[in-house]
């Protein structure tokens, strides 16, 4: 059978990744009624993930090593990968997935500055060199993902108690370094990444992203 499609959604802390998912999950139900596309995140995604996650994304975690931090990212990959994301994709399936590995190359490779080296090496030992079809690659500029993510990281906080502010508590320096891979990635891989850029209103992001996913499609298809 052939392999399903496999997208990433891909940004900065803040980018609007979780409201464009949504609502490219309704386009893909509307377009395609017999398809029941496969939504997951990362870290997280499976029990496990879910443990992985709270451990990293919990400030009270602040001792974690860089290398440690980025060990756990590819546990919860392998896992996500080995539980969902394979078998969805070999059912033929459309997976849409909330960040992936080249969020470890930009936060971990460029905001902890481990490289992009050990974070290729680890996704084609630990992966299997699993590539997206296509990654949507959200930037718009550094301050507004900031402000946003901080507004929305307090209100989680107040209303549920939750406490996944590690990365939000970062420098500016760090932000800036994770912007940086990430344009990086974009450049090396022009031919999977599509890198939607400026500060958008919510409906243009959400026609670009539609407009990359069809053409994908088509590509596809053919
Ligand atoms: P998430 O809730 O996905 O944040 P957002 O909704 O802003 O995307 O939080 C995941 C956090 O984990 C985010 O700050 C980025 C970080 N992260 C890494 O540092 N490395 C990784 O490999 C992944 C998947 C996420």
């Amino acid at each position: 059978m052939a392999r399903g499609l496999f997208i990433t959604l891909e940004g900065l802390d803040g980018s609007g990744k979780t409201t464009q998912i949504r609502r490219l999950a309704g386009w893909l139900k509307k377009r395609f009624p017999g398809e029941d596309p496969v939504l997951t995140r990362q870290p997280g995604g499976t029990e496990t993930g879910d443990l992985i996650r709270t451990l990293v994304l919990d400030s009270r975690s602040s001792q974690l090593a860089p290398m440690t931090e980025m060990a756990l990212m590819f546990a919860d990959r392998a896992q996500a990968i080995a539980e969902v994301i394979g078998p969805a994709l070999e059912q033929g399936r459309i997976v849409v997935c909330d960040r992936f590995t080249d969020s470890t190359e930009a936060y971990q490779g460029g905001g902890r500055q481990l490289g992009s080296e050990p974070v290729l090496a680890l996704h084609r030992l630990l992966c299997g060199n699993l590539q997206p079809d296509l990654t949507l690659l959200l930037l718009p500029s550094l301050e507004v993902s900031l402000e946003r993510a901080r507004r929305r990281n307090q209100r989680a906080a107040e209303q549920e108690g939750a406490d996944e502010v590690r990365f939000e508590q970062e420098q500016d320096g760090f932000h800036h370094r994770v912007w940086d891979k990430y344009r990086e990635i974009a450049a090396r891989e022009p031919g999977r990444v599509v890198l939607i850029e400026g500060d958008l209103s919510l409906d243009e992001v959400h026609d670009r992203i539609v407009e990359a996913v069809a053409a994908r499609l088509v590509s596809a298809a053919s």
